[in-house]
């Protein structure tokens, strides 16, 4: 077939309204009837319905749609029609179809599949449409951090990813072999960075990060892309500020571009708008009280009692189906779906029952939460989860946080830092303080740590030359992303995850 019409994209079929369109896609989905083909094309763009009629399209071009399987490539050539119905509001009557390339058994076919069998094919997975609906929102989000510091006087200065020293304590240094020297992938690019916030003032760099965490956990990753701003002249109280504005930016950025993606992912779009100023602001002290106190307790316990009603309610439900599936003269169509939805309600189930075993430990946990320690994964939780808008802890106790944090001369038990808590219970996106920027309290910290200051000779020039208040903070953009979305884990806000036990494709 010769092409007859310039390739159209389907977000971009408006502006054909009435007129020929060729579209170039692959095969979403085909529902043959005796007299209509109606096929869905997916062009990466979005996705258009395409309308063959047996009385409107020459007999072969029928056949020709009525043969097509899922994922073939293909040119589409119709006429563009606006179909409020349609979800892109158009639609395409088909006069052509040229077949590009035949597939044979794609393996990923509309029924339900389970996460193992979807991350083992993430490179075709990525093609459907919740993968694509989080990509979009992870390329807005990291669009609006470009953005957000390129538009407030912020220069990029790409920092190294082979780093001879840690960044970040040494348990989740991932070694590399560099020409027979340890080195190590970088945690962090804050330290470089230091140095050039006080070359250029405002600074930041984007990179993926390392680190080796063992625990398998929903918010931690091996490799992860982090942002990280780094201010001279800056105050913890600046920091809070900056931090404030950055992500009520990206937010508005996904509330404007990503609507329709949101929506499709069942985002609660409204807690999303009730991201505004002024976040809360807790001291480190005030989170303690809180866990050891009567909300954490209540919130607990109404999820225990909610844990353990769902959990009757499943079973139950299962079991229902399960008879309704075995039964005698249940239709063929009948039976797949119900097998469908057991193996969804097993899968709820089987995640429920982990939670709520969980809960006792939690509880525990926050009741005895003893001052000093640093804030864990479910405290996090129940502080994020009692408020409605993110929230600052601030203030850590010095034990529980990285070496080159500035102590606080008020309260010298606590350093000038800060995490920033997602609500909904999705815990720290950003971690951040002020530097230490006096030599000899920071040669003091590094020697309680017994760390040898060798290596970071160059760093404590930084203290020696022109030495200034200053501090940064660092963004994750994967757990970043998984709140916007709403996801529980955040294996699926980046490509191709990398966790432990995880590296295929
Ligand atoms: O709190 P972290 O460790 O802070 C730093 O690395 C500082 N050097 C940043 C700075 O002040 N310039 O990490 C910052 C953020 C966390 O809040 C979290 O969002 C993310 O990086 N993060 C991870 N994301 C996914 N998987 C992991 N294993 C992560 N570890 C940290
Ligand atoms: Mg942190």
């Amino acid at each position: 077939m010769s092409q007859t019409s310039p390739i159209a994209t389907v977000n971009q079929l408006g502006r054909h309204e009435g007129r020929t369109a060729t579209l170039a896609g692959w095969v979403y989905n085909v529902r043959v009837t005796s007299k209509v083909v109606f096929l869905v094309v997916r062009d990466g763009s979005g996705l258009c319905q395409c309308v063959i009629g047996k009385d409107a399209a020459p007999p072969e071009v029928f056949d020709r749609a009525a043969r097509l399987t899922q994922e073939s490539s293909l040119r589409v050539t119709g006429q563009v029609q606006r179909e409020e119905r349609a979800p892109g509001g158009y639609e395409l009557h088909v006069s052509d179809i040229e077949v590009v390339h035949a597939t044979v058994d794609y393996p990923i076919t509309p029924k339900a599949h389970g996460p193992e069998f979807l991350f083992k094919h993430r490179h075709l997975w990525f093609r459907s449409r919740r993968p694509t609906a989080i990509m979009r929102i992870r390329h807005t989000v990291i669009d609006a951090i470009r953005r957000f510091f390129n538009d407030h006087g912020f220069m990029l200065v790409d920092t190294p990813i082979f780093a001879p020293s840690a960044g970040e304590g040494a348990q989740t240094l991932f070694a590399v072999d560099y020409f027979g020297e340890p080195m190590y992938l970088a945690q962090t690019g804050q330290l470089y960075l230091e140095s050039a916030a006080l070359a250029y003032g405002k600074v930041y760099c984007f990179g993926p990060t390392f680190r080796a965490e063992k625990s398998k956990t929903r918010r931690h990753l091996t490799e992860f892309w982090m942002v990280e701003p780094e201010i001279a002249w800056a105050r913890l109280e600046e920091l809070l500020e900056v931090a404030e504005d950055f992500i009520v930016a990206i937010v508005q950025r996904v509330l404007h571009d990503n609507r329709p993606d949101l929506e499709f992912l069942g985002r609660d779009v409204a807690g999303l708008e009730r991201i505004v100023k002024p976040f809360y602001r807790l001291t480190y002290s005030q989170a303690a009280d809180i866990l050891r106190g009567p909300k954490a307790r209540e919130l607990l316990n109404g999820d225990l009692a909610a844990g353990q009603a769902r959990i009757t309610e499943l079973h139950k439900s299962v079991e229902d189906k399960e008879n309704e599936r075995t039964g005698p003269g249940i239709k063929k169509h009948r039976q797949e779906t119900l097998a469908q939805e057991i193996l969804a309600q097993r899968e709820e189930l089987a995640e429920l029952e982990e939670q709520v075993k969980n809960i006792p430990h939690h509880m525990e946990l926050a009741a005895n939460f003893e001052w000093g320690k640093d804030l864990g994964g479910s405290d996090e939780t129940i502080i994020s989860r009692l408020h409605d808008r993110p929230v600052f802890v601030t203030h850590y106790p010095r034990e529980c946080k990285a070496f080159y944090m500035k102590r606080d001369h008020e309260d010298p038990r606590v350093v000038r830092n800060f995490d920033l808590l997602a609500p909904d219970g999705y815990g720290e996106i950003i971690g951040g303080s002020q530097r230490e920027d006096e030599l000899d309290a920071l040669l003091a910290r590094m020697a309680e740590e017994k760390m040898a200051t060798e290596p970071y000779e160059w760093y404590l020039d930084l203290r020696r030359y022109g030495s200034v208040p200053h501090g940064g903070f660092g963004l994750g953009v994967e757990r970043t992303v998984a709140w916007i979305c709403g996801l529980k884990h955040i294996r699926e806000t980046i490509a191709f995850p990398r966790l432990m036990g995880r590296v295929y494709p």
